[in-house]
């Protein structure tokens, strides 16, 4: 059954609203639109629940309550414990908080780590500043001509068995290739080492099953997985058991307490619930009764549903670019192996572009996306950097169209 794209649009106020009638959105990789469980969610709890929560009284029960729901079942959706996820106010802040743990883990070692040239800042600089401590950095390089990260380059510098952490995208946010995360984690598990995964990019595009990929520590913001401005970091209980604790000393002895030395955000934790379900109605909407399956099983048929949809929508826009000899498209041109992120350099600066194209009702971005280091790998001239046109499950056929009419104007 294909996805219902009237019903998904239903689910986001986004669309109903006066104020964006007529825009198409294709800067999606920045930040989603917030679907509307997660919005209602916030509004009751600034309205109903905004005390202290976990106090004996009612309104800072419930809210104590919401805020454990969304961590209980956003990890079931992921297959992992409920300590297992843990909350941030950014993915930058969760590596930021992450990368001190290993520096303390790894001093004095002679340890080695493995970063990319494909990942957004992120998930490369915190890593990367680790070598002030004498802790070796090894950098995995894409393909300076596709972006592509091949496995087999990685290989070589697993070998001496002192790597004890990779570090790579799921997805780049400018390459958008789909990464083999459970093959690249088990060739880091064979030589000993963690993994610690950005799936920001990816995420939006379905929630991971974390047991199908084999990653240690998976990362995401669901201010891009249709919910509040949050980092949500899944790291496996061996992995957060070994490297030391970041919070207050009495808080060090709960898994998702250890990582988040900042009281988190209470309303934006309790509303993230409303990302499951916003899952949990697509999945009731195709397939029947949400109690009939496991809360992953559920989220593993809704991951399909979106990505036969954005395959689908995705095909013809990247027909259309490649077909252009004035541009350089970036990453894979088939569907099936990448995000619908399409970062495209052009001969000219992209984010005067993007602001023609928002004259025909276009809404795209147009820089480097703090993805600089993929892009001078690439020799992209950063000075004009990528206009990048991305989207996800919720855009049409007819969006799209209307991208390509604009593309062609403007270009
Ligand atoms: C691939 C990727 N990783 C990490 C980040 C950083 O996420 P946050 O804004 O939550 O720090 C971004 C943000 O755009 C991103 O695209």
């Amino acid at each position: 059954m294909p996805l219902d794209i009237d019903f998904v649009r239903r689910q986001f106020p986004a669309f109903q609203s006066a104020a964006l009638q007529g825009q198409a959105f294709f800067e999606n990789a920045g930040g989603s639109y917030t679907c509307k469980p997660v919005i209602d969610r916030l509004f009751r709890f600034y309205h109903d629940r905004k005390v202290q929560p976990y106090a004996p009284y009612e309104a800072s029960q419930l809210g104590g309550a919401e805020m454990d729901e969304a961590r209980a079942r956003l990890a079931a959706m992921m297959g992992v414990e409920r300590d297992e996820l843990s909350f941030g106010p950014s993915t930058s802040a969760n590596t930021f908080v992450l990368a001190n743990a290993v520096r303390q883990w790894l001093r004095g070692k002679k340890a080695a780590i493995v970063v990319t040239n494909q990942d957004h800042e992120a998930n490369s600089g915190v890593w990367r500043r680790l070598a002030d401590e004498g802790i070796e950095v090894r950098e995995w390089r894409i393909d300076p001509q596709t972006g592509h990260l091949d496995p087999a380059a990685l290989a070589p510098l697993l070998e001496d068995g002192r790597v004890k952490l990779v570090c790579f995208p799921h997805c780049s946010n400018v390459v958008a290739e789909i990464n083999p995360v459970a093959e690249i984690c088990a060739m880091a598990h064979a030589a000993g080492a963690f993994t610690c995964v950005d799936g920001v990019s990816y995420a939006p595009h379905g929630f991971p099953d974390m047991a199908a990929l084999g990653a240690d520590v998976y990362l995401f913001s669901a201010y891009k997985t249709y919910g509040p401005h949050q980092g949500i970091m899944v790291i496996r209980r061996k992995f957060g058991e070994t490297l030391p604790n970041q919070a207050h000393f009495f808080n060090g002895g709960t898994l998702y307490k250890r990582f988040t030395p900042a009281g988190p955000d209470h309303a934006q934790v309790a509303a993230c619930a409303g990302m499951a379900d916003y899952i949990d109605a697509i999945y009731t909407h195709h397939h029947g009764e949400a109690a009939h399956a496991t809360p992953l099983a559920r989220n593993n048929a809704v991951h399909a549903l979106m990505r036969a949809h954005e395959e689908e929508v995705l095909q013809p826009l990247l027909d259309h670019l490649a077909a252009r000899n004035d541009l350089r498209l970036i990453g894979p041109r088939q569907a099936a192996g990448r995000a619908p992120t399409v970062a495209v350099a052009l001969d000219r600066p992209a984010e005067p572009v993007a602001a023609a194209l928002a004259a025909h009702g276009i809404m795209a971005g147009g820089g480097d996306f703090y993805a600089v280091r993929p892009l001078e790998a690439l020799g992209v001239d950063l000075s004009r950097g990528v206009l990048r046109l991305s989207f996800v499950h919720y855009t049409t056929a007819a969006e799209v169209q209307k991208l390509m009419g604009a593309l062609d104007r403007v270009l």
